[in-house]
C-alpha cells in the first residue's frame, strides 16, 4: 500500500479551512454517486458512518431536486458528504451526433427500438431536444449552500466554477477516464480526482460524447495517472469489489477507492428489485460498455436489449437517454429484465459475496480487509 499521507499544497482561496481530501477520511472510501435511484440519503449516511464519503448523484435532478436530496442527507448525518454534477455541452453533443450520422442514425435507432416500445405500450418521442439537466442552476445552488465535496462527471469544469466552489470551502473533484483528462482537470484547479477505468459500472466519464473510450484496467490506469501526476490525490474507480481489489488499487498508487457495484445490493441502496436480482442471476454472464441506453458508453449486464441494440446505437447523448426513459421505466415495472439497463462493473460477480450486507460493513470490510492482507 502506498503511505503518502501529506496532502499536496493546493491554492486555498476563501478561508483557511482545509478542503476535504481522501486522506482526511477515516476510511478513504467513496460511495459512488449513482444517479437515477441507487444512491439514497440512507446509503450516503451509512458510508459516512463507516468513515467514508457518500455522494449524491444529482446528474438527472434539477437544482431544486438536488437541494431536497441535500436536506434529506443532513437529516440523517452530520458527517461530510458530496454532490456529483454532470457537465453536458450542447455543442459537443451536436458534434458527436453529426459524426455518428445525425438525424438519420437517430431515426434508424428509433426504428430498431420501436417494436420494444410498442410491446410495452410506450409511444416513442420524436427526436428529443437537448437538455443539460439544469447544471448551471445546480452549481449556483451548491455555491449558495455548500457541501464538503462537489465532483464533476462528463467534463472538466471551468476554472471560474472551480474557484467559486473552493471559495466556499468545497473540495472540487473531477472524474477522469485517462491521463490527458487528469492533467486538464488539475490545470483547471481540481483538488483531487476520481480516476475511472473501463472496468467501472455505469457511465464512463469521458469528456466528450463522441470519444471511443479505451479498455484500460483500474490498476493500469492508476499506475499511469500516478506516474504522470505524482503529487495529486486521487481515488480509483472500476471493478473494486473485494479487499484484494482495494489493495491492488492502493498498491498501484491510488489514495483511496470509489465503490459502485458492490454497494448496489446493500439494503440502503435504492437499486430496483429487478436490477438486484439480475446482479445475482447466473444467467447473465457478461457486462459490457454500450451506448444503447443513453448514447454514452455505460457498462451493463448483457440482456436482450443490449445484445440487439448495441450494434446500431449512435453517439447521441442525452438524446437516447431521454428517448428510452419511459420504456425503461415501463419494462422495470413489468418485471421485464431483458429491456432496462442493468449497470454492473467488470467485477459484479465478485460483489456477490457482499450482497444484502449493510453498506457500512461493506466499506469497513473492504478497507480493513485490504490492510490486513499479507
Ligand atoms: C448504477 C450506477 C450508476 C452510476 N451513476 C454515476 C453517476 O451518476 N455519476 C458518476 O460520476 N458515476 C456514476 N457511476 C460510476 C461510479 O461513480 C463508479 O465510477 C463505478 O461504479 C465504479 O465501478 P464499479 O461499479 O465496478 O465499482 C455509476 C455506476 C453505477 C453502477
Amino acid at each position: 500500500m502506498n503511505d503518502r499521507q501529506t496532502p499536496p499544497a493546493h491554492p486555498r482561496p476563501g478561508t483557511d479551512r482545509p478542503r476535504l481530501l481522501p486522506s482526511h477520511l477515516r476510511r478513504p472510501v467513496i460511495g459512488a454517486p449513482m444517479a437515477g435511484g441507487p444512491t439514497t440519503p440512507e446509503l450516503i449516511a451509512a458510508v459516512a458512518e463507516a468513515g467514508g464519503l457518500g455522494m449524491i448523484g444529482s446528474g438527472y435532478l434539477d437544482a431544486a431536486g438536488t437541494r431536497t436530496e441535500i436536506a434529506r442527507v443532513r437529516e440523517l448525518t452530520d458527517a461530510p458528504f458530496g454532490v456529483n454534477v454532470f457537465l453536458l455541452d450542447e455543442r459537443d453533443s451536436a458534434v458527436a451526433l453529426a459524426s455518428a450520422g445525425g438525424s438519420e442514425a437517430l431515426q434508424r435507432y428509433i426504428e430498431a427500438v420501436g417494436p420494444v416500445a410498442q410491446r410495452l405500450g410506450i409511444e416513442l418521442a420524436a427526436a428529443p431536444a437537448f437538455t443539460d439537466f439544469d447544471q448551471d442552476a445546480t452549481i449556483a445552488a451548491l455555491v449558495d449552500d455548500p457541501v464538503a465535496v462537489v465532483s464533476f462527471t462528463f467534463g472538466i469544469p471551468d476554472p471560474d466554477v472551480v474557484r467559486s466552489l473552493q471559495g466556499v470551502d468545497t473540495a472540487v473533484v473531477v472524474t477522469v477516464a485517462g491521463v490527458a483528462d487528469a492533467r486538464r482537470a488539475v490545470e483547471a484547479g481540481a483538488d483531487w480526482l476520481s480516476v475511472q477505468s473501463a472496468e467501472a459500472g455505469g457511465h464512463r466519464s469521458t469528456t466528450t460524447v463522441g470519444e471511443e473510450p479505451d479498455g484500460i484496467s483500474t490498476v493500469e490506469l492508476v499506475r499511469a495517472v500516478r506516474r504522470a501526476l505524482p503529487e495529486v490525490p486521487f481515488v480509483a474507480a472500476g471493478g473494486i469489489s473485494t479487499p484484494e481489489d482495494v489493495a491492488a488499487a492502493l498498491e498501484a498508487g491510488a489514495d483511496g477507492v470509489q465503490l459502485g457495484t458492490v454497494l448496489l445490493r446493500t439494503p440502503e441502496a435504492g437499486t430496483s428489485a429487478l436490477h438486484r436480482a439480475a446482479l445475482g442471476d447466473p444467467r447473465f454472464t457478461e457486462s459490457r460498455p454500450t451506448r444503447c441506453y443513453t448514447g454514452r458508453y455505460a457498462r451493463s449486464l448483457v440482456n436482450r436489449f443490449v445484445a440487439g441494440i448495441d450494434p446500431i446505437a449512435p453517439a447521441a447523448y442525452p438524446h437516447l437517454h431521454l428517448l428510452t426513459g419511459p420504456m425503461r421505466k415501463a419494462a422495470a415495472q413489468a418485471g421485464d429484465v431483458e429491456v432496462p439497463p442493468l449497470w454492473a462493473g467488470s467485477r459484479w460477480r465478485a460483489a456477490d459475496a457482499y450482497a444484502d450486507r449493510p453498506a457500512a460493513e461493506v466499506v469497513t470490510e473492504l478497507w480493513d480487509g485490504a490492510a490486513a492482507l499479507p
